[in-house]
C-alpha cells in the first residue's frame, strides 16, 4: 500500500516511528539536544537548517520529526507541520507568518480568547489592523475584504459558542484573491476535519488539548500547504520557537491512541447533549451535531464526526451548577481523559452569541452514565 493511502487509524499507530530514528524500539526515543556535534567545520557549514536534518537544538531531533512527519500525513495535501510550545504560539507564530506592517487581519468573533488578544495588542503595535466578522458569513466575506486584507482566521466550531464556519466558502474566497487562511482546528483534529484539503494554508491545533490528551503537557502545532510551509517554519525558527524534547514525545504518544479517544469523547458528549437537550432547566444546546447549533447543516455537511466539547445554556446559577458537579473538574483547558466544566462568558466585538448564561463541558472518558448522574444532581431544583 502506498504511503498515501493509508487510513487516518493506521497513520496514528504508523505515522512518523521510521526505523532510521527509532531503531529496534517501538518508539523513537526522546533525544534532548541543544549541541549537535559534527566531524568537521565543512560538515557543519553544509548543514542547512531543515526540518529532519540534525543541526542545532532549535531544528529539533528525531524525537520532534517523528511527530512532525506524523501530524503531516493526517492531514492529506499538507506539506508539513512546525511544532510549538503552546497551542496559542502556533496560532501566533502562523499570523506572523502571514503578516506584514500595514496589512489587515480578518479574525472570526468567535475566536479563542487569547488569540483575540494578540491580535488586538502585540499585532496591533505592529501596525496589522484586526476586523472581525460574523463567524456565519461564509462565502459573505467577499464583501468585507480590501486589497489591503493580507489574512483570515478561523476557527470552526469557534470558542464557546461552537458555531461551525463554512470554512471551505470562505477558503475559496481567500485563494481566489491570494489572502492567507489559518484555522483553529483543535475541536475536531484532522480526524474530523481535514483542513488542507477543505482549503485551509494553515491547519493550527492546540496538541495541548487531544494530541496530548492526558492534561499533562502544553504543545501547538501548525501543519501547512506547500505555499507556505517552508515561510511558517523559517519564521517560527526566526522567531526562537522550539519544543522540549519530551514534550514532543508526550505529544506523539498521546497521538497514537487520538482515534479511540475521540470516539468515546464523541459517544459520551453526544448522548449527554441529548440528554441535556430534554431538561427543563437547559436552554439551547450548543453541540455542532444538534441542530440547536449555529452552522449545524455545515457541521453535518464537512465533519466527519464530533469531539468531547460543547456548551449549553441553563436557566438559572451557572457558577453554583458548577460547584455542585462532583466528577467534572473546574479549570481552564480541556482534551484530556478527564471531564471539566466551565461557566463561560464569550466576548463578542461585531455579532451576537447565540445564547447567554452558557456553560461548557469537556466529556471526558468517564461512562457516561455516571456523568449523567452527576449532572442530573448538580442541575437548579
Ligand atoms: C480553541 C483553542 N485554541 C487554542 C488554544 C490554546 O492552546 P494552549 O493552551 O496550548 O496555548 C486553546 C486553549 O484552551 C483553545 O481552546
Amino acid at each position: 500500500m502506498s504511503k498515501g493511502k493509508k487510513r487516518q487509524s493506521t497513520i496514528l499507530v504508523e505515522g512518523g516511528r521510521r526505523k532510521e530514528w527509532r531503531g529496534r524500539l517501538v518508539n523513537v526515543p526522546v533525544e534532548r539536544a541543544s549541541t549537535i556535534l559534527f566531524d568537521s567545520i565543512e560538515q557543519l557549514d553544509a548543514s542547512g537548517p531543515k526540518l529532519g536534518a540534525y543541526r542545532y537544538g532549535l531544528q529539533g531531533t528525531a524525537t520532534h520529526w517523528a511527530l512532525s512527519e506524523a501530524l503531516t500525513e493526517l492531514e492529506p495535501d499538507a506539506a508539513g507541520t512546525a511544532l510549538y510550545s503552546t497551542g496559542l504560539a502556533a496560532m501566533t507564530a502562523a499570523l506572523m507568518s502571514v503578516l506584514s506592517s500595514g496589512d489587515e487581519l480578518f479574525v472570526t468573533d468567535s475566536v479563542y480568547g487569547p488569540t483575540r488578544k494578540f491580535c488586538d495588542t502585540v499585532l496591533k503595535r505592529f501596525g496589522v489592523k484586526t476586523r472581525y466578522y460574523d463567524p456565519l458569513i461564509g462565502g459573505g466575506i467577499a464583501n468585507l475584504i480590501s486589497d489591503k486584507t493580507r489574512a483570515i482566521l478561523l476557527e470552526s466550531p469557534g470558542s464557546l459558542t461552537m458555531e461551525v464556519q463554512d470554512v471551505p466558502a470562505i477558503c475559496a474566497v481567500a485563494r481566489e484573491r491570494g489572502i492567507a487562511t489559518v484555522l483553529d482546528n483543535t475541536w475536531a483534529t484532522p480526524l474530523f476535519f481535514p483542513a488542507i484539503a477543505a482549503g485551509v494554508d494553515i491547519s493550527v491545533l492546540a496538541a495541548t488539548k487531544y494530541v496530548g490528551g492526558h492534561a499533562d503537557v502544553m504543545l501547538g502545532a501548525a501543519t501547512a500547504t506547500e505555499a507556505h510551509f517552508s515561510n511558517l517554519q523559517r519564521t517560527s525558527w526566526d522567531i526562537g520557537h522550539a519544543v522540549s524534547a519530551d514534550d514532543a514525545w508526550l505529544g506523539s504518544r498521546g497521538l497514537r491512541t487520538m482515534g479511540v479517544r475521540l470516539k468515546q469523547h464523541e459517544a459520551s458528549a453526544l448522548k449527554i447533549a441529548a440528554w441535556l437537550k430534554d431538561q427543563p432547566q437547559v436552554g439551547l444546546v450548543l453541540h455542532p451535531a444538534l441542530p440547536d447549533c449555529p452552522g449545524h447543516e455545515l457541521w453535518k455537511r464537512d465533519f466527519k464526526g464530533s469531539s468531547g466539547l460543547f456548551s449549553f445554556e441553563l436557566h438559572g446559577d451557572t457558577t453554583a451548577f458548577a460547584d455542585r458537579l462532583e466528577l467534572f473538574g473546574i479549570g481552564y483547558s480541556w482534551g484530556g481523559y478527564e471531564s471539566l466544566v466551565l461557566p463561560v462568558n464569550p466576548h463578542r466585538a461585531v455579532s451576537k452569541a447565540p445564547a447567554a448564561n452558557l456553560v461548557r463541558l469537556h466529556v471526558g472518558l468517564e461512562e457516561a452514565d455516571d456523568l449523567i448522574e452527576d449532572i442530573a444532581l448538580a442541575l437548579p431544583t
